[in-house]
C-alpha cells in the first residue's frame, strides 16, 4: 500500500502499467489465434503512443472512428491493409483519405454514405473497399449511452435497407464488397448478447447469401467488459471464454475471416489515476473527499454514473463513507458517492482504478486544466524511438 516512490511525482498523473498491458495483449493474441481470429485495436479508448507501440509489435491491426484516427495509426506504424475505419459521420475528405491511404476497409454505416462513397471512389478512379456494417437490433444490457446495435441507435444500415445496400455494391464499378460489420455495444459483460449476436449475424449471412456476394470478412466488434469492481482480482479479461463463445455459436464458412474490434478489454485495466487529496470537507451530513483530479481526466462517472474503485495509497486507518469530488465547476464532477476508504488526510494520494481506456482518450480542457502528466511501468524498454525513459523505476513524462 505504501508507495514512497510516487510520492513525490506532480499529481494527477496517469499510471500505465506497460506489463499488464503486455501480458493482456499476450493473452488475447494467443486466444484469438486458436481460431485464426484477427484482431483490430479500437484506437478511441486509448491513444497514448507508447501504448499503440506494444499493441502494433503485438501484431494487432487498428479499428478507427476518424480521419485522424486513420492517419495517427500510420503514423504509428499501423500497416494501412490492417486498418479498418468505422463511423456515422465520415466527411468526404476522410473517405477519400482513407481509400487512397490503402486501408482494408471502410465500414459503411447508412446507405447515403455508401452512395457518397461510390462517388467518391468513381472521381479519384480508386476502388473503395467496403464493409457494410448491420444494425441487428439487439440489446447490449449496458449503459444506454454506449449500446449501439438497437433499431433506434444512430448506428449501422438498418435491416430492411440491407439488400438495397448490397445491389448497390455489386453494382458499382468503383466498390468492392467485403463483407459484414456488427458492433452492438461496449462494457457487455455477460454472454447472451454476444450469442444473440452470433445467431442474427449468421441468419444474415445465409438470408443475404454474402458468400455468393463475395463476402469474403466478417467483423463482430468489441465489447467486451472489464471487471470494474474488482480490477486488481481480475486484471485480464477471459478472452478465452469470449473467443471461444464466437468460435461455437457463429456459422458461417470457415473461410470467412473473423476480425474483433476490442478497446476496453485490452487497455482498460492497465491504467490508473492517481490523484492527491487537497481537502477533506466536512459538508451538510457528509464528507467530501476533493481530489486534484477532475471529470477532466475522467469522465466516465460523470457521463454513465460508471463506478471505478478507489483506494487510498498512504492510509489504513479505520473505515470511513465519503464522497470523492474534483475541483471542475460541475456538479457531476465526482469519482465515488457515499464509498467506504480508510481514513483520508490532505495530501493522501488515492488511486482510481481501471483508467486505462476511456479516460485520457475523452480527457478535455474544460477550466484550462491542460494535460496532466503520464507514468509508465515497465520491466523492459519498448523501442529506441523512446529513449527518455528509465524503465524499472516510476518515470513521469512531462505532458505534450
Ligand atoms: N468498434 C466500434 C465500431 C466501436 O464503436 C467501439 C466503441 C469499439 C469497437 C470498441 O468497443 P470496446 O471493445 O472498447 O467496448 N466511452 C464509453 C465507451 C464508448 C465505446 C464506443 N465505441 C465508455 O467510457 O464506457
Amino acid at each position: 500500500m505504501h508507495t514512497p516512490e510516487i510520492q513525490n511525482i506532480k499529481t494527477p498523473f496517469y499510471l500505465y502499467d506497460l506489463d499488464l498491458l503486455d501480458a493482456t495483449l499476450s493473452e488475447a493474441a494467443s486466444q484469438a489465434s486458436r481460431y485464426g481470429f484477427q484482431i483490430h485495436y479500437a484506437i478511441k479508448a486509448n491513444y497514448d503512443p507508447r501504448i499503440l507501440n506494444r499493441i502494433c509489435m503485438a501484431g494487432f491491426g487498428m479499428d478507427c472512428v476518424s480521419g485522424n484516427e486513420v492517419k495517427f495509426a500510420i503514423e504509428k506504424g499501423f500497416k494501412p491493409r490492417n486498418i479498418v475505419f468505422a463511423g456515422v459521420g465520415k466527411t468526404d475528405l476522410e473517405i477519400e483519405d482513407a481509400i487512397l491511404a490503402g486501408i482494408l476497409c471502410l465500414n459503411i454505416e447508412s446507405l447515403e454514405e455508401l452512395e457518397v462513397t461510390g462517388l467518391i471512389a468513381e472521381r479519384l478512379k480508386r476502388v473503395a473497399p467496403v464493409v457494410l456494417r448491420v444494425n441487428p437490433d439487439i440489446p447490449s444490457l449496458t449503459h444506454d449511452y454506449i449500446a449501439t446495435g438497437k433499431k433506434e441507435n444512430k448506428f449501422g444500415i438498418a435491416m430492411e435497407h440491407l439488400s438495397k445496400a448490397l445491389n448497390f455494391c455489386e453494382n458499382h464499378p468503383w466498390i468492392t464488397f467485403l463483407g459484414l460489420h456488427f458492433h452492438i455495444g461496449s462494457q457487455i459483460t455477460s454472454p447472451e448478447p454476444f450469442e444473440e449476436l452470433c445467431h442474427a449475424a449468421t441468419r444474415i449471412w445465409h438470408d443475404h447469401s454474402i458468400t455468393l456476394r463475395g463476402g469474403r470478412l466478417i467483423n463482430l466488434g468489441g465489447g467486451l467488459g472489464i471487471d470494474y469492481l474488482e480490477p486488481a482480482r481480475n486484471p485480464i479479461p477471459d478472452f478465452g471464454a469470449f473467443f471461444k463463445l464466437f468460435h461455437e455459436n457463429l456459422y458461417i464458412p470457415a473461410t470467412i475471416g473473423r476480425h474483433f474490434e476490442l478497446g476496453r478489454s485490452l487497455t482498460g485495466q492497465c491504467g490508473t489515476l492517481i490523484t492527491r487529496v487537497l481537502y477533506v470537507k466536512q459538508g451538510s451530513g457528509k464528507k467530501h473527499v476533493i481530489v486534484d483530479a477532475g471529470m477532466t481526466e475522467l469522465i466516465r462517472p460523470a457521463l454513465y454514473g460508471a463506478m471505478h474503485k478507489i483506494e487510498n495509497l498512504t492510509s489504513n486507518d479505520g473505515i470511513e463513507t465519503y464522497d470523492v469530488v474534483g475541483p471542475i465547476c460541475e456538479s457531476s464532477d465526482f469519482f465515488g458517492k457515499e464509498i467506504s476508504l480508510p481514513e483520508t488526510r490532505r495530501n493522501d494520494l488515492l488511486k482510481i482504478y481501471s483508467c486505462g481506456a476511456y479516460a485520457e482518450s475523452m480527457s478535455m480542457n474544460y477550466n484550462l486544466r491542460g494535460p496532466i502528466d503520464k507514468v509508465y511501468l515497465a520491466s523492459f524498454r519498448d523501442t529506441p524511438s523512446f529513449p527518455k525513459l528509465t524503465f524499472n523505476q516510476y518515470s513521469p513524462v512531462p505532458a505534450q
